[in-house]
């Protein structure tokens, strides 16, 4: 029996510092005219402290969107996390909001193909899902570019803001869901858009740090022209793979990079603006957070509708490009659940966070146990005692000297 992949939940978190162009126009040489003319960007978001990363931006945007599929983290087969600002290098974001949600039986895995990276993971996990390698699969996209970005680069430091959305993905017999995908790639173009240092071609130094390689370096003219040819080139595509016309298209979700962006390459699709969604003024660029961040304001705005056609595509560092032909299958408005089911999920929560911090002093106790190094543990100890008894008493005895009888 065929299988599709349906979006049975969303949600989104943004920080809730807001940083509007007047702020930015008090950092760097720039102005809200410039700003709001050349990108469409009004203002953005910021986590600020080190307690927001991405991977808690990414926590409450999951538990967001479970709360709407009405499904315990319990149930989910694998996370995976669309970002280019992991928490850490390794382990992967999606391992540390795998824990934190209690999703124990779920694989988790990083994805990083820069803004793109959300439609590359809705494409990986829906295949899970229509392989029957999962049931229902968590697809995310976080970022805090804030903490990538120089302060001082009026280039970039207007365009980018931080955030996550997320979908939860289901097995269903119903038709729909993500119907076609289309990803790409151009690495000729890596060098556009560029994290240079932090990886093995230059490990961080004092030196990486005095030249500020740590920070986005981006060539934006170039990256405009590749983005608008590519984003009505891939959006035509995944729709005539899905067998869908473009007049049958309801919806376009496209990245939010930048209002010129969108409208001179979806312009070439020859669509009405109200066919086309944006919310790029309030949040700026949130890289593979935008895309989800849409979707789920395109629910909440009342945009989406049962049986709609939509259309997700996005463009980014790497070169890369994705889209997504989705059917939406869930009626809306989704009722809220009752009190006692979101206590449900509360308690659920907690008891993941006590379960980690057991499975954590557990670990502890074991090292502590086994003395500093694990091969000299007291299990290994024991067997080498063992190996040696055996040894012993297989070995001969050795013939004794005249001298000693
Ligand atoms: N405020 C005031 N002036 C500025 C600013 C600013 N913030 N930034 C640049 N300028 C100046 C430049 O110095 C330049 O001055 P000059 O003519 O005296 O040299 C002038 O404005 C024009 O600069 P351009 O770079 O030509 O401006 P452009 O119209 O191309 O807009 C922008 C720049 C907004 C960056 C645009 O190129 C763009 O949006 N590119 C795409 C970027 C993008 O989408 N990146 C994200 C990719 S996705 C991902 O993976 C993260």
């Amino acid at each position: 029996m065929a299988r599709y992949a349906q979006i049975i939940g969303w949600g989104m978190c943004v920080p809730d510092h807001v940083l509007t162009n007047d702020d930015l126009s008090r950092i760097v040489d720039t102005s809200d005219e410039w700003i709001r003319t050349r990108t469409g960007i009004r203002e953005r978001r910021i986590v600020s402290g080190e307690t927001e990363t991405t991977s808690t931006l990414a926590v409450k945007a999951a538990r967001a969107a479970l709360e709407v599929a009405n499904l315990s983290p319990q149930q989910l087969d694998a996370v995976i996390v669309a970002t280019v600002t992991p928490d850490y290098p390794f382990p992967a974001t999606a391992c540390l909001v795998q824990d934190r949600l209690g999703a124990v039986r779920a694989s988790a895995f990083d994805l990083n193909a820069g803004c793109s990276g959300f439609v590359y993971g809705l494409s990986i996990g829906s295949s899970l899902i229509v392989s029957g390698q999962a049931d229902h699969v968590l697809v995310i996209g976080a970022e805090t570019l804030s903490r990538i970005t120089n302060w001082n680069d009026r280039d970039t430091c207007v365009l980018f803001g931080d955030g996550a959305g997320a979908v939860v993905l289901a097995a269903s017999q119903t038709p729909g869901g993500v119907r076609a995908t289309v990803l790409g790639a151009d690495g000729s173009g890596g060098d556009l858009l560029i994290l240079p240092a932090g990886g093995s071609r230059h490990p961080a130094s004092r030196q990486t740090v005095d030249d500020g390689l740590h920070f986005i370096h981006m060539r934006g003219r170039e990256v405009f022209r590749f983005a608008t040819q590519i984003m009505a080139q891939a959006a035509r595509q995944v729709a005539e793979q899905a067998g869908w016309t473009l007049d049958e298209v309801s919806l376009i979700i496209p990245h939010q990079a930048n209002e010129r962006v969108i409208q001179s390459s979806l312009g070439r699709l020859k669509l009405p603006p109200e066919r086309v969604f944006s919310n790029l003024e309030r949040y700026g660029n949130t890289s593979a957070a935008s895309i989800p961040i849409a979707l789920c304001e395109a629910v909440t705005e009342g945009r989406i509708h049962a049986d709609d056609r939509l259309i997700l595509v996005g463009f980014g560092a790497g070169l890369t490009w994705a889209a997504a032909a989705v059917q939406w299958g869930v009626p809306l408005p989704v009722q809220p659940l009752p009190w006692w089911r979101r206590l449900w999920r509360w308690l659920i929560y907690r008891g993941a966070r006590w379960r980690s911090l057991a499975l954590r002093a557990l670990r502890w106790l074991a090292g502590l146990l086994s003395g500093p190094v694990q091969h000299n543990g007291w299990r290994a100890r024991l067997s080498a005692w063992r190996e040696r008894r055996r040894q012993a008493s297989k070995e001969p005895v050795p013939p004794q000297a005249p001298s000693e009888r």
